[in-house]
């Protein structure tokens, strides 16, 4: 043996260069640039919206007050009574007599020293910039006295940062506005409605306003939000969610005809999310729907995204109380669907067109999609699906239906709602899948082997759940994203099958979320896109038109060595579009060669996400901790060579034409 040993040796150190040679040896990819195997659905990337985590109230919606009608079961929830330096004075809730929205506050001053009113604690606090204008309108009646005024105040603690004042009320309920501009940035700040003069006022509808709304407008949308949502360039936006649609109960389902026209015939009620969910409670979680239906439209309409509004089918949530319609009482559901689709594309002489014009929007949104039902299960769904198909067919057969395969993306439900679905010729199935990431990696052939000629797939609502941190706390990190990128590829590879996607949910408050993780997150006054967010918009900002063949050896890649490919040409841009990504820890190398029409020698712009650390996650400390990285390549000879980092997501763009 010890003779050998030499000998051994020797040998090992002959083939040890050659193993390494063999090892580095880079892994030969080919495109095809002359075969386009399918088109990609021109909406394929999108948005999934829905009012969970305090995504519209409190998020989204740019409205600081909270509870700003005393709605809310409690009505001072939210509100406090300020009365200091021996102000006296009474705060009641009383009735309006007609309408949805019932209650309001009545302020009762009995002396004319010190400060009293309300102080209003937002949603999780609230922020104000410094130089910004903040608008307050509120409607007021005057109950008892004259020279009544009202002040309002942003105070920094003791120390007031902007304030403003209004009198002349009347005996008539009438609007007023304050404008107030902040001398400096605050979370935290403190707003103070506060009633100078003895006497009695009545006040409602206590609403504010930061000036710099998304596209200016009134009563508008958080702006930093809304661009981060179209830095993503979205094909669609689905709208209002989720479990949302269908309510806890049917009473609580989301009905839009309550959420269009004046806010004050927009009924406030009790958000479906405010219940106890992962372990946390949300009793404040109430929807005002300050963002309704027409600002759903006016949104996609504002992101060039394809509305896709999805209605409740008459089942409430399956996992809460199930709640059914009578098959017999379904007409109210279905005239739900079929007016809301005139509302978006009818004339403005229809009756639901004419709200639209109404409301500013003469023009059709040109609603091409609606949902039927959300994860719904069982005959029940089936049962009622079928009779919307058949009245939104009759009406307008242009419209395409969106039908739920249920919550999970597999077992007994899943089967049997498919086998149904396929039956009835469904156009487009929304599957949703809430899985670990191995889930995500493990399934990047899901769609290998879908029928070609069955209904198409939306895939609706997906992320992957890493559960590193607790089994509550699942953190939007670099593992999910690496692998949700992974999943995509196989997406892509398939869009002939696979017709649209989004990520669930969009939007979560630090200080408000039921759920994560969510694709964005935000405080009173930062925001920032997480690692999924970079990887979605990768993809929907580099969605080409085309799907190519990239293949090693013949054949795809979806996680042979690690590794999961997808590329399309781009024919607006005139550009073929790879995406690699590498699940390894260690870098790869890749040759890869184009085949077909290509001049031979170039330049490419590669785009790089890759971190060592799984764990990694973006933050409001920290928004770019993870995020993508440009360069460029070379080239030479219609070959491509590329080492790509270990942990990578790699987007390259090839301009194929000169
Ligand atoms: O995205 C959060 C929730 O997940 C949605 O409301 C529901 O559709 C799904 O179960």
């Amino acid at each position: 043996m010890n003779k050998l040993k030499p000998l051994m040796l020797g040998m090992m150190a002959l083939l040890l260069p050659l193993l390494i040679q063999a090892q580095n040896e880079p892994l030969l990819l080919e495109v095809d640039l002359d075969d386009k195997v399918s088109d990609v659905s021109p909406n394929m990337w999108g948005l999934f919206f829905e009012d969970i985590n305090f995504a519209a109230d409190g998020g989204l919606y740019a409205e600081m007050i909270k509870n700003y009608s005393f709605e809310f079961e409690n009505p001072m929830m939210g509100w406090r009574r300020v009365e200091d330096n021996g102000a006296k004075g009474y705060v009641f809730n009383r009735n309006h007599p007609s309408g949805v929205n019932h209650k309001y506050l009545r302020l009762q001053r009995l002396n004319n020293t010190g400060n009293f009113g309300v102080s209003n604690e937002g949603f999780r606090g609230m922020a104000v910039k410094e130089g910004l204008k903040y608008t307050v309108t509120f409607i007021a009646k005057l109950a008892k006295g004259d020279n009544l005024a009202l002040n309002t105040k942003l105070l920094d603690g003791g120390e007031e940062i902007g304030e403003g004042s209004v009198s002349g009320f009347t005996s008539e309920w009438a609007e007023y506005e304050i404008v107030m501009t902040a001398d400096k940035t605050l979370d935290g700040v403190g707003f103070h409605v506060l009633l100078e003069g003895e006497g009695e006022l009545d006040i409602d509808m206590i609403s504010m306003f930061p000036e710099d709304t998304w596209m200016g407008r009134k009563r508008g949308l958080r702006k930093d939000l809304v661009q981060l949502l179209a830095d993503m360039e979205p094909g669609f936006l689905r709208f209002p969610g989720g479990c949302i649609v269908e309510g806890f109960d049917l009473e609580n389902r989301y009905e839009w005809k309550k959420t269009i026209g004046e806010m004050e015939d927009r009924e406030v009620i009790k958000n479906r999310w405010n219940i106890e969910f992962a372990h946390r409670t949300t009793p404040d979680y109430y929807q005002s729907f300050g963002i309704g239906f027409f600002e759903y439209f006016q949104l996609s309409e504002d992101l060039g995204a394809e509305p896709l509004p999805i209605l409740s089918c008459g089942l409430a949530c399956q996992f809460n109380t199930g709640e059914q319609v009578a098959i017999g009482a379904l007409d109210e559901y279905v005239n739900d669907a079929l007016d809301l689709i005139e509302f978006a594309n009818g004339p403005v002489d229809s009756k639901w067109g004419a709200k639209r014009a109404e409301m500013g929007h003469p023009e059709p949104f040109d609603l091409k999609f609606i949902g039927v039902g959300n994860e719904n299960w069982g005959p029940q769904y089936i049962e009622r699906a079928k009779i919307f198909e058949k009245a939104i067919k009759a009406a307008y057969p242009e419209i395409t239906i969106v039908s739920t395969s249920g919550p999970f993306p597999d077992g007994h439900e899943f089967d049997y709602l498919w086998g149904e679905l396929r039956e009835m010729d469904a156009e487009l199935v929304d599957e949703h899948y809430y899985r670990p990431p191995s889930w995500f990696r493990e399934n990047a052939r899901r769609y290998d082997d879908y029928d070609r000629n069955g209904p198409k797939v939306f895939a609706g609502e997906y992320a992957a759940h890493s559960t590193t941190v607790s089994e509550s706390w699942k953190r939007n990190n670099w593992e999910a994203a690496l692998s949700e990128a992974a999943f995509m590829t196989g997406l892509e590879r398939n869009a002939d099958v696979v017709r649209l996607a989004s990520y669930a949910p969009l939007f979560a408050h630090v200080n408000g979320w039921q759920w994560n993780p969510d694709l964005i997150w935000f405080d009173n006054l930062r925001s920032y896109g997480t690692t999924n967010y970079h990887v979605q918009k990768l993809f929907s900002t580099n969605r080409g038109t085309d799907v190519l063949p990239i293949t090693a050896d013949g054949k795809s890649l979806a996680g042979e060595d690690n590794l999961y490919a997808s590329a399309v040409l781009d024919e607006d841009s005139g550009e073929m579009i790879f995406k690699i990504v590498n699940t390894s820890t260690a870098a790869k190398k890749v040759s890869i060669k184009l085949d077909g029409k290509y001049r031979g020698n170039g330049e490419g712009v590669l785009i790089e996400m890759a971190h060592e650390d799984l764990e990694a996650f973006n933050s409001l400390e920290n928004p770019v901790a993870v995020e993508p990285q440009e360069k460029s390549f070379i080239i030479s000879k219609k070959t491509i060579e590329l080492e790509l980092k270990g942990q990578s997501v790699n987007v390259g763009k090839v301009k194929l034409s000169k």
